[in-house]
């Protein structure tokens, strides 16, 4: 009996992600309309984005897109977008881009985000705070009533100089919500995780909610030893949202 609810589990898991995959792919194909021809493109990081900039590479190869200019915003994003034959650029050769695509782990009513995660959010900012358009996918487990209290990761990027000084700087930012700050680690060893650029993330887990996003944004930028953070506030432009029920487009 035990065996059989086991496999039970763990069938009903793999069809979970299997479905939580198909979302994703179906919201990955939307987004791709709004691509065309001559675009200079942000392509961002993460599983959706990731199918993104296989479709892309698969429009290229077919002849249906030509002549694009992808920026990607991870290492893995640029090694993905190289071995589709993807065209690569950067910011210094393409200050504004036309329109950037990403997915994203929090999204609020109105649009703002949380992202990095996944590990990235510095590149993303940058790209995608150079776009003109920006567009999100996301399934609908990704949508918060309010960021930044879902009790789940909130990402800050730390240079590693003394980073436990610069997290309990963070923690104490937000003692009113019952923050905790806590380095992000990989593997058996608890090692550090390094990002892209050679940084360290502190994930901030919040009790309950902080409130006015652009007041705490304003107060984490300014702790030295800060890079960046994971909250994207009035950046997106539009989010399509994958469901059960089909896809659901939000426009700013
Ligand atoms: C990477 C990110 C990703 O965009 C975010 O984690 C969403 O990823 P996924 O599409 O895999 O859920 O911010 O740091």
């Amino acid at each position: 009996v035990i065996v059989g609810i086991a496999v039970y589990y763990l069938f009903s898991l793999l069809l979970f992600i299997e479905d939580e995959d198909h979302l994703k792919k179906i919201a990955a194909y939307k987004v791709v309309e709004y691509v065309e021809s001559g675009m200079v493109l942000g392509l961002g990081p993460g599983s959706t984005a990731k199918h993104v900039v296989d479709r892309i590479g698969e429009l290229l190869r077919q002849g249906k897109l030509k002549d694009i200019d992808g920026i990607p915003t991870s290492k893995k994003t640029h090694e993905q977008a190289l071995s589709l034959g993807i065209p690569l650029s950067d910011l210094n050769s393409h200050p504004v881009v036309d329109l950037a695509i990403d997915g994203a782990d929090e999204v609020d009513p109105y649009l703002n985000l949380v992202k990095g995660r996944g590990g990235s959010l510095l590149r993303e900012k940058m790209v995608e705070g150079a776009c003109k358009k920006f567009v999100v996918i996301v399934d609908e487990s990704k949508l918060v009533n309010y960021t930044g209290g879902s009790g789940l990761a909130m990402p800050v990027k730390v240079i590693q100089f003394c980073w436990k000084f610069t997290a309990s700087r963070l923690q104490n930012l937000f003692q009113e919500s019952g923050c905790v700050a806590k380095l992000r680690t990989l593997g058996e060893k608890a090692e550090p995780y390094v990002t892209d650029n050679g940084n360290y993330i502190i994930d901030l887990y919040f009790k309950q909610s902080i409130g006015d996003l652009k007041a705490a944004s304003d107060s984490i930028l300014q702790i030295a030893g800060v890079v960046e953070h994971g909250m994207f506030i009035d950046m997106a432009t539009t989010v399509i949202v994958a469901g059960e029920l089909g896809l659901n487009v939000k426009n700013k």
